[in-house]
């Protein structure tokens, strides 16, 4: 407190702006997109449909759903000479990286079309967006298997549609199965926003500045990448599997203490938010679609899922976690729901950017959208050294 500025170490956690997008209540572990409880939407609704209402504010009719999924369809392709800016990757480079990349090259194809303050120009670069991060995704996979890349088929579902871009190859095709198309949907869906989250803040304050959307969207993608925020769906996997090859729920209590151990940087992935102090309401859809996943695949038995639900018990009753408010966030069943359907570890984050673009470009328009906004400009408390002059070399 110095009289002019007060300084909240939390950073960004003071009011950045103001929204009708989402809403969440922390303490009350409530979602909603555009007042919709994520329950209802998760099961009642499909993620074009959570697209259309996180962009135009309202769920669509029939002719509105039937438009926008033609709309969407119709954009899925990306340019041929995408196919030589991968190449310049290592096949071993994570997707991460890659998609950072793929999704910031977009702005080369798009830029000189596109004014982020014209709101035509803006809708066209939000479908593109939607359209395209599917086979993105689906090409720096297939980049680092060494597998060419499948073309999309617009007759699929949106999930389908990826999956099958995923693991079709020339000598199979793949038949979606529909529980795992529906959980792939899911995920998109709990996914796709989640207010002035640490990327959300990256591409509005990105887009302030009125570059191209698809570098403030690469901006968001590179964000998102770090284990404290869309990484730790990926490192909770790891995390349980290396539970699991030291000896599983028989050592579970070795680890515990390694995570309360004040020495150690060991932390639960997949616990604990800055909002939510209470049961992410996304984790608990995902804890469900689990079930759904593993019933449907006859892995019932899964060693992960029981390791889960094990450290998830332990967190809900001891005092350690009770005290910090720790529960399970949407990263922690996410990894296990996205294994069963046959997705690397290393995809997990890109899949979390894939379904997590809608939000960001929702969030960019809404900015952009208000003729108040102006570029972002974060102040600081300077508490470095008073004013001083150079002296010469040898007093130095
Ligand atoms: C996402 O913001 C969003 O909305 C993000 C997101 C979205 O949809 O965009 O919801 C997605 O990023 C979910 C969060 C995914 N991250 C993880 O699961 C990584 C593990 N979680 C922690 O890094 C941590 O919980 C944070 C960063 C998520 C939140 O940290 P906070 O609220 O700032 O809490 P803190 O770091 O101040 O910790 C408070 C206490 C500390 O202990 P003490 O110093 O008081 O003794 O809780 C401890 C922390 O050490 N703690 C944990 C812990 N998280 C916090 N201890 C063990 N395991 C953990 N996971």
């Amino acid at each position: 407190q110095t009289g002019k500025f007060t300084y909240d170490p939390g950073f960004l956690s003071t009011a950045s702006c103001q929204s009708t997008i989402t809403y969440i209540d922390g303490d009350k572990g409530e979602l909603l997109y555009r007042g919709y409880p994520i329950e209802q939407l998760a099961t009642q609704c499909d993620f074009l449909d959570t697209c259309y209402l996180l962009l135009y504010g309202e769920l669509p009719n029939e002719q509105k759903q039937k438009d926008f999924h033609k709309l969407v369809s119709e954009h899925t392709m990306v340019h041929e000479q995408m196919q030589f800016f991968l190449r310049g990757f290592r096949r071993d480079a994570h997707p991460m990286a890659v998609l950072t990349g793929l999704v910031g090259a977009l702005s080369a194809f798009y830029h000189d079309s596109t004014d982020i303050n014209n709101p035509t120009h803006r809708n066209i670069a939000a479908i593109r967006l939607i359209a395209k991060m599917p086979t993105l995704v689906a090409m720096a996979y297939k980049y680092g298997e060494g597998q060419p890349y499948v073309y999309p088929r617009n007759k699929l579902s949106y999930a389908g549609n990826f999956m099958r871009m995923m693991f079709a190859t020339p000598c199979e095709d793949y038949e979606p199965n529909e529980v795992l198309v529906r959980a792939m949907d899911r995920i998109f869906i709990l996914h796709a926003d989640h207010e002035q989250n640490a990327s959300t803040s990256t591409v509005r304050l990105c887009g302030s500045s009125g570059t191209n959307p698809f570098a403030a969207i690469a901006a968001g993608v590179a964000c998102l990448w770090g284990p404290a925020h869309g990484g730790a769906n990926e490192a909770a996997l790891n995390m349980l599997e290396d539970i699991q090859r030291n000896g599983g729920i028989e050592k579970i209590g070795e680890f515990i203490k390694q995570v309360k151990d004040k020495n150690s940087s060991v932390k639960l992935m997949g616990f604990g938010h800055r909002v939510y102090k209470n049961y992410d309401p996304r984790a608990k859809l995902m804890r469900e679609t689990c079930y759904e996943v593993l019933g449907a695949l006859g892995l019932e038995n899964d060693p992960l899922f029981k390791l889960a639900m094990a450290l998830e018990k332990i967190a809900l009753e001891d005092e350690y976690f009770v005290a910090r408010k720790l529960y399970p966030n949407v990263d922690f069943y996410s990894g296990i729901v996205q294994r069963a359907i046959g997705i690397p570890v290393s995809l997990f984050t890109a899949i979390f950017a894939l379904a997590r673009t809608v939000g960001w470009i929702a969030q960019l328009n809404e900015m952009i959208g208000d003729p108040e906004y102006k570029i972002g400009r974060p102040r600081q408390l300077f508490v470095g050294s008073e004013r001083r002059d150079v002296p010469p070399l040898h007093q130095r």
